[in-house]
């Protein structure tokens, strides 16, 4: 893989940036600024060679529209109070835009395009809209490993059309994670949570072989739960999850992997009310399961206690209210005194669980904090990711 950190010469060279600076928002501000903030080296690194730069990023699932609340205007602006440059956002239609527009002010040295996601091509890997983009630049740097599991045009299908380079972030996490797998100590148990369960469910046979134990907390479990015959209420699912949920059953038996799933939850029955726990046989169908409840967290802990390894992607609940953040907050407390003891090797990674290790102070005692969730999950798998593999 080239690396950006070995060009020496990269004077006035337009370099189109792709990071991915899909923080949390609440509301149009950021909850978390992890991801800003893991890639500020690089863009000082940049700007002491004296390239233009040139950002991409997403934020969102706008899915090929114009969302407002998915401007990176937030974004622009805290990065630009960091690095104490000016930054220019440009929000002009990116298929109208030449290379010729950009940088015409005499000391300006970054702009930032508007949510990539809001173009169709983007997701579609369009070869064109690919083409078009490289076209802006000189050469062309992914410093974005946790989208670089989606084979989308501004992080595959670009590099076909312009010199293509690995950013800092992305091989010092890749460098970091290729040495935790490698080392890796048994028994491993692997938490795996949060709401894009499309992402995720298909992701679990593969890692059935090679962990001990997969705890599924977070909206997957609302789907193995309903796979149980439970009543889920209003709760977060997908459609059509039966047979993978089937086969992920048998292969567990299989390969001797326990998977653990809540046994008691907390519901409510609006995102923003209060909580109450509740028996799986006792859900109605207007409330929504928010967190996991006391003895599923008492079972998760049981389980970290033998583990001598905890890989973590996907918060339990919806932390972002503090009456469904008790499940991942005792997962967290669990971890973190495994951690001091040393016990326990911990990695975590996502926007969300980092957002909520950052809430709780508790990211000091991880062993390694990744940026990246979906990219974490399919990097375990053992799979080359489209971006990675368009590096080499
Ligand atoms: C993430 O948050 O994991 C990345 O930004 C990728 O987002 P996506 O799951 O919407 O592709
Ligand atoms: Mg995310």
């Amino acid at each position: 893989m080239r690396s950006i950190k070995n060009e020496t010469n990269l004077n006035q060279k337009k370099v189109l940036l792709r990071l991915d600076l899909n923080v949390p928002l609440d509301n149009g501000k950021i909850a978390d600024a992890t991801r800003i903030d893991k890639i500020l080296p690089t863009i000082k690194f940049l700007l002491k060679r004296e390239a233009k730069i040139i950002i991409l990023s997403h934020v969102g699932r706008p899915k090929g529209k114009v969302v407002n609340e998915l401007s990176l205007k937030p974004i622009c602006e805290d990065l630009k109070n960091k690095i104490n440059e000016n930054i220019r956002l440009v929000s002009r239609n990116i298929k109208e835009l030449k290379s010729t527009d950009l940088f015409n002010e005499q000391d300006e040295k970054i702009v930032i395009l508007e949510n990539i996601r809001f173009y169709e091509e983007e997701e579609k890997n369009d070869n064109g809209f690919a083409k078009h983009l490289a076209s802006l630049a000189d050469i062309y740097v992914n410093d974005a490993f946790s989208c670089s599991h989606r084979a989308h045009a501004s992080i595959f299908e670009i590099t076909k059309f312009i010199p293509s380079y690995a950013g800092l972030q992305l091989n010092l996490e890749i460098d970091a994670l290729t040495k935790i797998t490698s080392e890796i100590k048994r028994p491993i148990t692997c938490i795996i949570g949060g709401s894009k369960i499309s992402s995720k469910i298909n992701i679990i046979k593969n890692l059935i072989t090679k962990f001990n134990n997969i705890i599924i907390v977070g909206g997957m479990a609302n789907n193995i739960l309903k796979y149980k015959k439970h009543e889920i209420g209003k709760s977060i699912q997908e459609s059509n999850c039966n047979q993978i949920i089937e086969e992920i059953f048998s292969l567990s038996k299989k390969e001797n992997c326990k998977i653990i799933y809540p046994e008691d939850v907390t519901v409510g029955k609006s995102l923003d009310g209060p909580a109450e726990i509740k028996e799986l046989n006792n859900i109605s169908k207007d409330e929504l399961i928010l967190d996991i409840g006391p003895k599923t967290i008492k079972a998760i802990n049981l389980l970290i206690e033998e583990s001598s390894t905890i890989l973590w992607n996907g918060p339990a609940g919806y932390f972002e209210n503090p009456n469904f953040a008790k499940g991942s907050i005792e997962i967290t407390k669990k971890i973190i005194e495994k951690n001091k003891n040393n016990t326990i090797y911990s990695v975590a990674g996502g926007g969300d669980t980092v957002s909520l290790l950052n809430n709780i102070g508790a990211t000091k005692n991880f062993n390694f904090v990744s940026t990246a969730g979906g990219a974490f999950l399919e990097f375990l798998e053992g799979k080359e990711l489209p971006g990675i593999k368009a590096l080499n």
